[in-house]
């Protein structure tokens, strides 16, 4: 089925003479001297006329402004989307992240006249180290995943530095996020798998017979990717480190545990924090984002630089560090971000962020309870702050019932789909997060929507099979999409 064109492409709305601003006639000033034209070489000057779409100003806004009304987002609708967190970010944190100091100071700017900035990110340093536990943060990677790659350059550096290059492999549970093998691979490290066992956990058994000399880290996404908190941890990181292994800790999910628990004190040596999953930034996918990362003193010392320091009367940013892995990104790191980041740390406190996690908990568990009575959920025990569950019952009724097919039925009552098909170690993953930001009446609606689904797919399965029936855009045939990927507006316009 080809998707309807809802919205006329802005090309064909194009009125020719229509102007939206007054521009001076093709110069920089009005006296018609100066043109731009003068000062290009002839080759490169402009004989015709571009083909922008010609509008005036208010129909270019109602334009845009209908385009943005077409998409879903989380200022509108139910965005339950595990793993990838789109919870409600305050306002107040974009409205400090963007305060003319901050946007308009240029990262060239002299120290003495950046101070506001630095203290910013020196004093964010200070906070991301008290509720990880760990002693050093550098704020530069501009996401999770590279936050992990960071971590994985300082921990090669380390046994660079110890003379151990024989430690060459990264162990990494089944159960982990998939941007962890990809980070250690691209560092270098071989990647070793660890098969989860029947609670969703790490295997011990299987821990103990993959550990050897050759043992840099044991990277592990802790509540894993199905909701879970590690049970072992406290021995997983004895045995990582009685085998002279270092432990990495994927930090994305810290919205589940701050206030509650400080990875440093289970016993880890780095791990990552995603400011957009824990801390009201935009995610990295859609960037800018922020990924900082947190270090015991054994890593310290490798920490990229520069870092935000403080020398009891002005704030500067720190170079000395011999052993640094390098700088990582342009300039200071995606600021804005650590501003939000700091604005939300700051307006709830050490007691608030601890809110946080438990109504993050508080609301997975809610669902995960009413919800398991209709659909089949894997691992039911007690979740943090998503969960996973499977179309498995629904298919019984009609076989091309699948995961994909109900959470797009899910569009037409308003709500974003949730993250399918992930982790892969669950066939027909549903998996759910619906954040501390949602009320119960939010919930309760997601509930009776999904109720309604799975009397759906009984009574009815062609409306399942054939949603979603209200978006902009109708179901798609993906298969098509993917070989006959079709670009061009002008063809889509055809084929209506
Ligand atoms: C557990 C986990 N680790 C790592 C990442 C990667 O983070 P990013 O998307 O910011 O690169 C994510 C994604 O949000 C995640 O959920």
């Amino acid at each position: 089925m080809t998707a309807k064109v809802l919205e006329t492409p802005i090309f064909e709305k194009s009125n020719p003479g229509a102007r939206g601003v007054s521009l001076p006639v093709f110069g920089l000033d009005s006296t018609g001297l100066n043109r731009i034209s003068d000062f290009l070489p002839e080759g490169l000057t402009r004989k015709n006329l571009s083909r922008l779409p010609e509008l005036a100003q208010l129909d270019t806004i109602r334009h845009y402004v209908r385009l943005s009304q077409l998409n879903h987002c989380i200022d509108t609708g139910f965005y339950p989307l595990g793993s990838c967190t789109m919870k409600f970010n305050p306002k107040v944190c974009d409205l400090y992240g963007q305060l003319d100091g901050f946007t308009q100071l240029h990262p060239l700017t002299p120290e003495s006249l950046s101070q506001g900035a630095l203290e910013v990110m020196y004093r964010l340093q200070q906070y991301l180290a008290d509720v990880s536990g760990f002693d050093r943060v550098t704020l530069q990677p501009a996401a999770g995943a590279q936050g992990e790659l960071v971590g994985m350059m300082m921990v090669k550096a380390y046994f660079k530095k110890h003379q151990q290059p024989e430690r060459t492999q990264v162990l990494i549970p089944d159960a982990a996020h998939g941007t962890n093998p990809a980070s250690a691979a691209m560092c270098g490290f071989e990647v070793i798998e660890l098969k989860s066992n029947r609670e969703g956990g790490v295997d011990l058994d299987e821990l103990k017979q993959k550990l050897s000399p050759k043992t840099a880290a044991l990277m592990l996404t802790n509540p894993n990717t199905l909701g879970l908190f590690e049970r072992d941890i406290l021995e997983i990181t004895r045995l990582v480190h009685d085998a002279g292994g270092l432990m990495y800790y994927d930090g994305a999910n810290l919205n589940a545990v701050m206030g509650q628990a400080k990875p440093a004190l289970m016993g880890f040596d780095v791990m990552h924090i995603n400011t957009h999953k824990t801390f009201a930034t935009p995610h990295g996918g859609g960037g800018p984002g922020s990924g900082p990362v947190a270090v015991n003193n054994k890593l310290a010392p490798f920490l990229p630089k520069p870092y935000a320091d403080f020398d009891g009367s002005q704030y500067f940013l720190n170079n000395d560090l011999p052993d640094s892995i390098g700088k990582v990104k342009a300039f200071w790191g995606n600021f804005e971000m650590m501003a939000r980041a700091f604005t939300y740390i700051s307006a709830y406190g050490s007691e608030g962020l601890a809110r946080v996690s438990q109504d993050a908990v508080l609301n997975a568990n809610y669902l995960k309870e009413k919800l398991k009575t209709m659909y089949h959920v894997p691992y039911d025990l007690t979740c943090k702050h998503e969960f996973v569950m499977t179309s498995q019952r629904q298919k019984v009724t009609d076989p091309h019932i699948n995961t994909m097919a109900i959470v797009k039925r899910l569009m037409d009552f308003g709500i974003h789909p949730p993250t399918v098909y992930f982790p892969l170690i669950v066939a027909e993953c549903i998996m759910i997060e619906p954040t501390d930001t949602e009320s119960k009446e939010t919930l309760d609606r997601f509930i009776e929507v999904m109720s309604e689904i799975d009397r759906e797919c009984r009574e009815t399965p062609d409306v399942i099979l054939n949603a979603p029936h209200t978006t902009p855009i109708g179901k798609v045939d993906e298969v098509a999409a993917a070989r006959n990927p079709d670009l061009n507006y002008f063809s889509a316009a055809k084929a209506d």
